[in-house]
Parts: structure tokens; C-alpha cells; sequence
């Protein structure tokens, strides 16, 4: 009896399977809600786990003059199922992630290097902001508007962790002005003034 529980003890320590650790995901297939589906654990190596594409500065050649550089599941598969993600954020002076949610995803923001005016709006409208020095860090509630300001004078640097492997960014201007969304609809919805919406449509592709 002892030795058969031994054994099934044994088999059991032998058979058990680094599927259990993770799930790389396989960018090959769709992802689905969950995620990616798992790469086959014989073809995962150290590699799957280690992401280089944040160590350059990224193009902040646009409108909000930012450059967010994801490493989420489906740049870094390796993080597919664990729930967590991270990226790399540069702002010149004058550059600013705009008001924004991310639906999956709270969020801790890292200072590296510079000066921020940073916020959020909490789900009763109540208004939390504060700047942030260098090695200043701020957490951002799951689904909550928020922004960040680049209010230094030189460029600045931070890392964006968040709890989801594919958190998901949408941003309000663009939710609201870069579509066919008609003009009249906005004015009613928004109270915005018409000539207004017209001007940030012109800013940022819109139609209407
Ligand atoms: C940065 O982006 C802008 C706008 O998309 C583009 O014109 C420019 O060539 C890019 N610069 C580099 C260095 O890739």
C-alpha cells in the first residue's frame, strides 16, 4: 500500500507540467477574451519571459505629444495570463497622456525622470490630482478617466504597470472627435459648442 502511494506520488511530481506556470501566449492564434492560448510549454524558453522594446524612447511626433510603448501580452507574450503588464511612457516638455481610461486595467504610474501634473476623476466626479516628482509613484483606479502632464521643463520618462496582461487604452478625444459622430449629436450630448467640436474634429480627423 505504502509503495503504491509512493509511486502515485512519484508520477504525480513527474508529470507535473510547467503548463501550470504560465501561458505564453501564441500570437498566432486569436486572442479571445481570456487572452492568447497557450504556446506548448516544450517550446517556451527564457527568451518568451524577457522584453526589450522599451529600452528606446519612442515617437512623440503627435497631437499629445507622447509616446506610450506597450509591452502587453501581445508585444510581450510572456506575460499572456499573469495579469500584469507594463509600459513605457515618453513625454518632451508639454507632452501629456490625455484624458483617458484603460477598461481592463488599474494602473501604478512610475516618475522616472522629470515633473508631472497628474489626475483622475473617481466614479461620485470627485477630482484627485498632484504633481509628481522623480521616484514618485500614483495609482489609478480600474476604469477611471485620468491624465498625466509633462509640466517640467525638460523631457520626461515614466513606466505605466497594470493589472491586466492586455489592459486597453481609450482615450475621450478620440472617442469623441475622430469619427463620424455628427456635430449636433455632440452639441446635444456634450453642450459643447458646435464651432468647438468642429475645431477638435479638424485637430483630430473627424468628419461631421
Ligand atoms: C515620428 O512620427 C511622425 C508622425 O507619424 C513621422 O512623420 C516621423 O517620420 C516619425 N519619426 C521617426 C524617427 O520615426
Amino acid at each position: 500500500m505504502m509503495f503504491l502511494l509512493t509511486l502515485f506520488t512519484l508520477s504525480f511530481f513527474f508529470s507535473s507540467s510547467d503548463a501550470l506556470d504560465f501561458c505564453v501566449g501564441d500570437l498566432s492564434a486569436p486572442q479571445g477574451p481570456a487572452g492568447y492560448s497557450c504556446k506548448k510549454a516544450e517550446e517556451v524558453t527564457a527568451d518568451d519571459f524577457v522584453f526589450s522594446g522599451l529600452r528606446a524612447t519612442g515617437n512623440t511626433s503627435n497631437l499629445f505629444k507622447i509616446a506610450l510603448t506597450p509591452a502587453f501580452s501581445s508585444q510581450f507574450p510572456g506575460v499572456n495570463g499573469l495579469g500584469i503588464s507594463v509600459a513605457r511612457v515618453d513625454y518632451p516638455v508639454d507632452g501629456r497622456a490625455p484624458m483617458h481610461t484603460h477598461p481592463e486595467a488599474a494602473e501604478v504610474f512610475v516618475v522616472i525622470k522629470g515633473t508631472f501634473y497628474a489626475g483622475f476623476i473617481s466614479s461620485a466626479y470627485k477630482f484627485y490630482f498632484k504633481t509628481l516628482n522623480e521616484g514618485d509613484i500614483m495609482a489609478f483606479p480600474l476604469g477611471l478617466m485620468h491624465f498625466q502632464i509633462n509640466i517640467g521643463e525638460s523631457e520626461a520618462l515614466a513606466f505605466s504597470f497594470y493589472s491586466s496582461a492586455s489592459p486597453g487604452v481609450y482615450i475621450m478625444d478620440n472617442a469623441w472627435f475622430t469619427n463620424d459622430l455628427p456635430t449636433d449629436i455632440l452639441q446635444k450630448t456634450t453642450f459643447l459648442d458646435p464651432d468647438q467640436i468642429k475645431k477638435l474634429k479638424g485637430l483630430l480627423g473627424g468628419t461631421n
